[in-house]
């Protein structure tokens, strides 16, 4: 198969300062990340993703920066970084790290110079406009706080730009100088030898220089959420003609926070721009059967159109856990089903595989201002009073049940849903029918997704069972369950009858798909 690595990989995220400390400062940094490389590696995941570990004010913890060629001290050093590169290759895992190209730190040496007078240097690396200082520009939005995208800075008397918060003030891509600055910064971590970067709202970079308001209908959604500008598009060609300086495979994946499939298909371009784009459409739906079909339908029509690759994910460091999304643990196990059968990149975030909920935060430990603490709790390895981190008191409260709830006791059970994501990732593996299969629908009743994966010989079925009761499917040939998400039935014939909540991985033994039908 001559598929760039990406299409073929699983992807682990990785949120640094949760992950694991090894420093006693509460925080965790490269090093625990190195030290526990080798979970991922049983585990059975290709590649992960780090996020923001660059010198950082920590206002949005890390998509503040204010280096982009540097380690925050609170995460170790330079050196750090390239001993974890040099551990992860030598084990076969590939590195994308975070790149945050829309805004930086408003402590970035840049900005700090451009807000020094009108005629700084680094001044029009930035949005600045004229304006009466009760007026902002336009009716832009900034994200987590609802204040308008703009900030009035009264020493040069001009608004600036953000999309973020006002410590994130926003780059003026439209500047020749800031395009080649950020093309180097993509060249230091190449140099060092990174497989690719995951680009944070990367659709946002284009910015029409007229800046004109956003029609009434949508002027309260955040602007980061609406922007959408052909400029983009030509910016990411020159992104990827930078990576394609470099030898090997280097990926582009893209955060495109737009909320409509059909929009977020046009950043692969013409096979010349982002190699993957998040898709989060499926993240917000309901944990419904219809909901699903619809979203896959979707998702392989928009994106087969343009012989685009999809990427699939169910949690991340923005949005509340799957887990916590859907209830239980009985939905957590048939969404890893789900999601590790799907066709397209699926993406990890730490964590799940444990089944994590988000821990409650008292307010008195409250950080972050959009809301995100209760995903982001610190990765409980072991049951000890500190699981695993060099200190028991970490940045934020530990998740529910972390004295049972650990890597080590859940590794220990054999039945436990990280044993399920490890079967589940070791069939994708050797698939090809799953790595690589087109989606084919499968009659079944109404809260069941039902789907037929098929490469040559490879043929499997995914059934998965939305509703709180058994539910009958009538399958024609003769089916082994591979993997079962609760274990029930698991290495027998199928039977026809998928439990309450029970997501299923089921292989042909070897008998026509007659009553299966294309979507
Ligand atoms: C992306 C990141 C989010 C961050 C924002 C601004 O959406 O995922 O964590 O706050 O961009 O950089």
């Amino acid at each position: 198969m001559s598929a760039p690595w990406w299409q073929s990989a699983v992807v682990y995220q990785i949120y640094p300062r949760s992950f694991c400390d090894t420093t006693g400062n509460g925080v965790g940094d490269l090093e625990g990340i190195r030290r526990r490389l080798d979970h991922l590696v049983w585990l059975g995941v290709d590649a992960i993703w780090i996020s923001p570990f660059f010198p950082s004010p920590m206002k949005d913890y890390g998509y503040d920066v204010a280096n982009f060629c540097g380690v925050d001290p609170l995460f170790g050093t330079l050196a750090d970084f390239d001993r974890l590169l040099d551990d992860a290759h030598a084990r076969g895992l590939r590195v994308l790290i975070d790149w945050v190209p829309n805004h930086t730190s408003d402590q970035h040496p840049w900005f700090v110079d451009a807000r020094s007078s009108r005629s700084a240097a680094h001044r029009d690396w930035y949005v600045w406009r004229d304006g009466h200082p009760d007026r902002p520009p336009n009716n832009w939005r900034a994200a987590f706080l609802d204040s308008p995208a703009w900030s009035w800075d009264e020493a040069t008397r001009q608004w600036y730009l953000h999309l973020f918060l006002a410590e994130q003030p926003d780059l003026d891509w439209n500047n020749h100088e800031v395009v080649a600055a950020m093309h180097d910064s993509l060249r230091f971590w190449l140099d060092r030898g990174v497989d690719g970067f995951r680009m944070d709202v990367i659709h946002c970079i284009g910015k029409d220089p007229a800046l004109d308001d956003h029609p009434d209908a949508v002027a309260k959604i955040p602007a980061c959420a609406l922007n959408d500008d052909p400029l983009t598009h030509s910016l990411l060609r020159d992104i990827r003609a930078v990576l394609e300086e470099y030898p090997g495979e280097r990926a582009m994946v893209g955060e495109v926070y737009l909320l409509s499939t059909d929009a977020v298909a046009t950043y692969y371009g013409d096979g010349d721009e982002l190699h993957l784009a998040f898709n989060f459409p499926p993240l917000y739906a309901a944990w419904e059967a219809g909901a699903w079909r619809e979203h896959i339908e979707r998702t392989e029509a928009a994106l087969g159109d343009r012989n685009a690759w999809p990427t699939w994910v169910l949690s991340n460091h923005d949005n509340p856990r799957h887990r916590t999304r859907y209830g239980s643990e009985a939905r957590a196990r048939a969404a890893a089903v789900l999601l590790l059968s799907l066709r397209g990149t699926p993406f990890l975030y730490a964590g799940e595989e444990f089944g994590l909920e988000d821990a409650v935060i008292p307010a008195d430990r409250r950080l972050d201002p959009g809301g995100r603490d209760g995903c982001r709790a610190p990765i409980p390895w072991d049951a000890a009073a500190g699981h695993g981190w060099a200190r028991a008191k970490a940045w934020l409260p530990w998740p529910p049940d972390a004295g049972q709830r650990n890597a080590a006791a859940l590794r220990a059970d054999e039945q436990s849903l990280l044993h399920l994501y490890r079967r589940l990732l070791a069939h994708r593996r050797t698939s090809p029918a799953l790595q690589w299969g087109v989606i084919e629908w499968v009659e079944a009743p109404d809260d069941v997704l039902a789907f037929r994966r098929v490469f040559g010989d490879d043929r499997w079925t995914v059934l998965v069972n939305f509703a709180a009761e058994d539910r009958e499917v009538a399958l024609a040939g003769a089916w082994k369950r591979v993997v079962t998400s609760d274990g029930h039935g698991e290495g027998r014939a199928f039977d026809g009858v998928l439990r309450a909540n029970q997501g299923t991985l089921l292989l042909s033994r070897g008998v026509s798909a007659s009553r299966s039908r294309r979507a």
